[in-house]
This record gives C-alpha cells, sequence and structure tokens, in this order.
C-alpha cells in the first residue's frame, strides 16, 4: 500500500507519551463498530486534533471515528477525550485504508479535510483521493450518506475535479450536515491567500447496486 502521510512523528512530550500509552475506552480496532445509535461520521486525517476536538464538542448528535496515523495529533485527541469524556468519540491509530478494509458496517458521513496533497508530480500516486477510493469509500456508506472533501491545494482542486469526473458513484451537492471550525491546515491557506474547496458528495446509486 502506497503510503498517503509524511512519517514526520512530531517530538512527542511526556504527555503526548502518556496520552499514547493510555488504554483509553475511547479506542477501536481496525474496522471495530462503536456502540451508539447516532449516525457515524469517518473523519480521515484529524491532524492536530485541535478543531476537530471543537467539532466533536459542536456535534453531539454525531458520532465520531477519528482516524490519524500521526502519532502527536493522535495523542491529543486521546488527551480531549479522557479530560472531556464525550459520549460521541471513537479514534483509530493508523491508515484509514486498514481501517475501512476491515470494517463491516456503514457510516452516515465521511470527512476528508485537507488531506495531504503531495503536490509533485513524481508523489501523485501518494494522494489519498483516487477513483478507486471513492469506489472504496462508496461501499462503506449508507445509501443516503454523504462524503465531504476540503482543500486549499489548487494542484489538488484539479486533480479532485479530474478524479470525479471519470467516475459515475458520486455527484456533488450543496450541504453537508456537521459544522466545522477553521483547522490548522484551513487556517494555512487562508494565511497564504488560496481559494478553499469544498466538495460535498453523494451517491448516485449505492454501490451495492452497481458493477462499477
Ligand atoms: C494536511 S493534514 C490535515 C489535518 C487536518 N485535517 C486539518 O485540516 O488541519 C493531513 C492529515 O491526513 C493524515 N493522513 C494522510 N493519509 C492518511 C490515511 N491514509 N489515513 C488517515 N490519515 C491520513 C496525515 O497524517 C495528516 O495528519
Amino acid at each position: 500500500m502506497i503510503k498517503t502521510f509524511s512519517s514526520r512523528a512530531g517530538r512527542l512530550s511526556p504527555k503526548n507519551k502518556k496520552f499514547l500509552s493510555t488504554e483509553s475506552e475511547c479506542l477501536l480496532s481496525a474496522g471495530e463498530k462503536p456502540i451508539t445509535q447516532n449516525p457515524i461520521a469517518l473523519d480521515i486525517g484529524f491532524g492536530d486534533a485541535q478543531s476537530f476536538s471543537e467539532d466533536v464538542a459542536a456535534n453531539e448528535n454525531v458520532t465520531f471515528i477519528g482516524i490519524e496515523p500521526y502519532k502527536k495529533g493522535f495523542a491529543r485527541a486521546v488527551e480531549f477525550f479522557e479530560e472531556t469524556k464525550p459520549a460521541n468519540l471513537y479514534l483509530f491509530n493508523g491508515d484509514a485504508r486498514e481501517f475501512i478494509e476491515l470494517m463491516d458496517f456503514s457510516v452516515n458521513f465521511i470527512r476528508i479535510h485537507f488531506p495531504d496533497p503531495w503536490p509533485k508530480k513524481r508523489h501523485t500516486k501518494r494522494r489519498l483521493i483516487s477513483k478507486q477510493f471513492l469506489k472504496t469509500l462508496s461501499k462503506i456508506l449508507c445509501p443516503d450518506g454523504l462524503v465531504q472533501i476540503v482543500t486549499d491545494s489548487k494542484i489538488y482542486q484539479m486533480h479532485i475535479d479530474e478524479v470525479l469526473e471519470y467516475q459515475q458513484l458520486f455527484e456533488t451537492t450543496n450541504s453537508f450536515p456537521i459544522s466545522y471550525q477553521v483547522s490548522t491546515f484551513h487556517k494555512k491557506g487562508l494565511n497564504k491567500g488560496h481559494t478553499i474547496k469544498e466538495y460535498n458528495l453523494k451517491l448516485i446509486t449505492p454501490c451495492n447496486q452497481t458493477s462499477g
């Protein structure tokens, strides 16, 4: 599997290490379903967990599964859970594709905010969003489920536009019912004067009814 994230570990503080080794009740193993009656949102790559934690607190009626391989950010998300014990947060430390591969349940929402753009041509294959990945997502979405991708990278926007053009699983829609705060990478994009593009996608035909 080609790596879609950089190997930066970030310097782990003693506090980060403590939360990384905490056997928190929010931790899921790959593919594990949280116990909830709420709609479920998968958040792929929540980064430093700052805005993600705020989104979890602001959307109590949605159960979030946050997935992040970056240890420092993951430690911060566990810290947030341990300090506030939100009933709507579950976490997986690793690659979202490994989690999804073992899932046998559907989710209502998938958020991918500011995926690593991998702007150099030789790194194109490292981009998370691809026709194949959209197909994978379509298989774990409820029939009326929605995907939200946000990015400030012009190159990634062109890449996503191209991926969307050559697939028949999703069409764009105007809204997504989960509010979000400006994240660290969102802020960086705004400071650079980048145009932020939000893609809200809904299934055209649920994947188990199509061959492609
Ligand atoms: C540019 S950061 C954006 C973080 C955050 N969403 C934000 O808006 O600030 C992209 C994040 O996606 C994570 N990521 C990349 N590939 C991933 C994958 N396959 N599964 C889960 N997370 C991934 C990276 O570790 C990184 O933290």
